[in-house]
């Protein structure tokens, strides 16, 4: 196996990241040392108590401590309070910390947030075609930064943008919590979020991601809210994390129909473990529907679901192209689940009329392993693409099926191959063969190796 170790900040820089290419990327953890400088926002003349705009102080702030990147970076201190504020950006090698009771909480006013290009593995807005908001908090193009504390909360007021997008009254699609652009080595830990507007974390075209130890709630009510986005990024671990969210707790994606294609830049080397999660329309750990960058290399494990509409969810349509291949998902634990397993061709919503027809979405190598579920209403439900089947391995599967479900059969399956061993309810004939279909689909995987993270370094 290739073993490759990035140092990736030579100089009295403090996250060493370690890569190792496989997927447990929760193995190789960086290592987070003391910032030799730090400051408090206070100094910056931010005032917690929750109705003074700081924006230009959180701005200002930034601004002072860039001149430290080249010193062993900085951390930005909040103390406790409620600090109002906007959108602002942060920079390399920079420490955001959140002590106990300090309170992000992001503006109400719009104008307080700034608009953003569309990303170009999206072509628009995923909402309303066009610009964006920007994020509460953002980074591009960065090096070192960690957004951590000792259970601070982030708080996006999202209620706000939530009526905004229900009324159909926005003219760009909705902001963000925290959105990373282009960087390489971002760990985001050890706080609280509330009530993002859309996402709560989107790291976007980054390397070396480590998402730990936080915890994001909002209501069950709040639409498309998703908790943690890894999106065209690679070497990502998200960890010990609680997530309850409207729509899905976890989204991996990798661009949209022909801009996800041409960006051409894959989600992979992804590990997840240990995470509970909660979906109230969505699903607990969702992949796709925007994938046409392609998704592998990713192994999940130690799931625990409750009360959502799907457990485990794959959504892509024709048109997308890229791939959902190489992944590994084992001990998943649901309770309360509408649909535990699911996997959709049809998800038909297109950036606009220019997409690829002929651009078919490949999903096999696909292993789902020691699932147990109680009060499921529906096992599986698996609609593939015509002529162009998806593929799954079902190992020792244990769901009980809520007998008051309306429906006939616990397994709904069309346009799906696949083996199962030790599943029950007992699976639908087309995921019954005795031997797993392998090179289905010509392979279609450009693995992911560090050679790919030189332009990035
Ligand atoms: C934040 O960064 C973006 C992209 O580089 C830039 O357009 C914007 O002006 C920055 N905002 C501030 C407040 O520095
Ligand atoms: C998780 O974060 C809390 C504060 O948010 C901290 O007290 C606790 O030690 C952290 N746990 C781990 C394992 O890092
Ligand atoms: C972290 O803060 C949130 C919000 O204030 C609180 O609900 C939660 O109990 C805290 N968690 C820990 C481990 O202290
Ligand atoms: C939302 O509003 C836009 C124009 O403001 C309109 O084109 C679109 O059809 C509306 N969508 C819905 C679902 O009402
Ligand atoms: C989270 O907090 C704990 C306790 O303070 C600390 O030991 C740990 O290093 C922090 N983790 C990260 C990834 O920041
Ligand atoms: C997640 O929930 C578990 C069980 O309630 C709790 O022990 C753990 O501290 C929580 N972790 C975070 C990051 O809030
Ligand atoms: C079973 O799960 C459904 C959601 O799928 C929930 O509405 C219902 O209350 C659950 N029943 C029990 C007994 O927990
Ligand atoms: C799944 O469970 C079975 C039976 O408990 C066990 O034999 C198998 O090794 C487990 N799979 C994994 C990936 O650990």
């Amino acid at each position: 196996m290739l073993v490759a170790l990035l140092v990736l900040l030579a100089l009295g820089n403090t996250i060493e990241a370690v890569g190792e290419d496989s997927e447990e990327q929760c193995r190789y953890k960086p290592k987070l040392d003391p910032r030799p400088h730090s400051v408090s926002i206070v100094e910056f003349g931010a005032v917690g108590d929750g109705k003074t705009l700081n924006t230009p102080a959180f701005q200002n702030a930034i601004f002072y401590l860039n001149s430290f990147a080249d010193k062993g970076g900085a951390q930005l201190y909040v103390p406790p309070g409620k600090w109002l504020t906007g959108s602002f950006n942060l920079t390399s090698h920079l420490t955001l910390f959140l002590e106990k009771d300090a309170v992000i909480l992001g503006s109400q006013v719009p104008s307080q947030w700034g608009i953003t290009d569309a990303l170009p593995s999206y072509g628009r807005g995923i909402e309303v075609p066009g610009s964006r908001y920007r994020s509460l908090i953002n980074g591009y193009n960065l090096r070192d930064v960690v957004i951590t504390g000792n259970n601070g909360t982030i708080d996006g007021q999202g209620s706000f943008w939530w009526d905004s997008f229900i009324s159909n009254t926005s003219t760009y699609s909705r902001p963000h919590l925290v959105e990373i652009v282009e960087s390489v080595g971002v760990v985001v830990s050890n706080l609280t979020f509330l009530n993002a507007p859309a996402y709560n974390i989107h790291p976007v075209y980054c390397s070396h991601v480590l998402v730990q130890n936080i915890s994001a709630y909002a209501p069950s009510s709040s639409p498309f809210t998703i908790g943690v986005v890894p999106d065209s990024s690679d070497h990502v671990c998200i960890e010990s994390c609680n997530l309850s969210m409207g729509y899905d707790a976890i989204s991996l994606k990798s661009g949209w129909d022909e801009y996800g294609i041409t960006y051409g830049r894959p989600t992979a080397l992804v590990h997840i473990k240990q995470v509970n999660l909660q979906a109230s329309t969505g699903s607990a750990l969702a992949v796709g529907s925007e994938m046409s960058g392609g998704i592998s290399q990713v192994i999940v494990e130690n799931l625990h679901i409750k009360n959502s509409f799907s457990g485990i969810a794959f959504r892509t349509a024709v048109g997308r192209g890229g791939y959902i291949q190489d992944m590994h998902v084992s001990y998943v634990e649901m309770e309360n689940v509408q649909t535990a397993l699911l996997a959709s061709g049809q998800w038909k919503s297109h950036p606009d009329e220019d997409y690829d027809p002929s651009a078919l979405p490949i999903l096999d190598q696909i292993t789902i392993e020691n699932v147990t579920g109680i009060n499921i209403s529906l096992a599986g439900s698996f609609t593939g693409i015509e002529n162009f089947p998806f593929e799954f391995t079902l190992l020792d599967i244990s769901l009980s099926i809520n007998p008051a479900a309306s429906s006939t059969s616990s397994w709904m399956c069309s346009n799906v191959v696949g083996s199962s061993t030790n599943v029950s309810p007992e699976p639908c004939p087309e995921l019954k063969s005795s031997s797993s279909l392998s090179n289905l689909h010509s392979s279609s995987i450009t693995t992911f190796n560090s050679q790919g993270l030189a332009s990035y370094l």
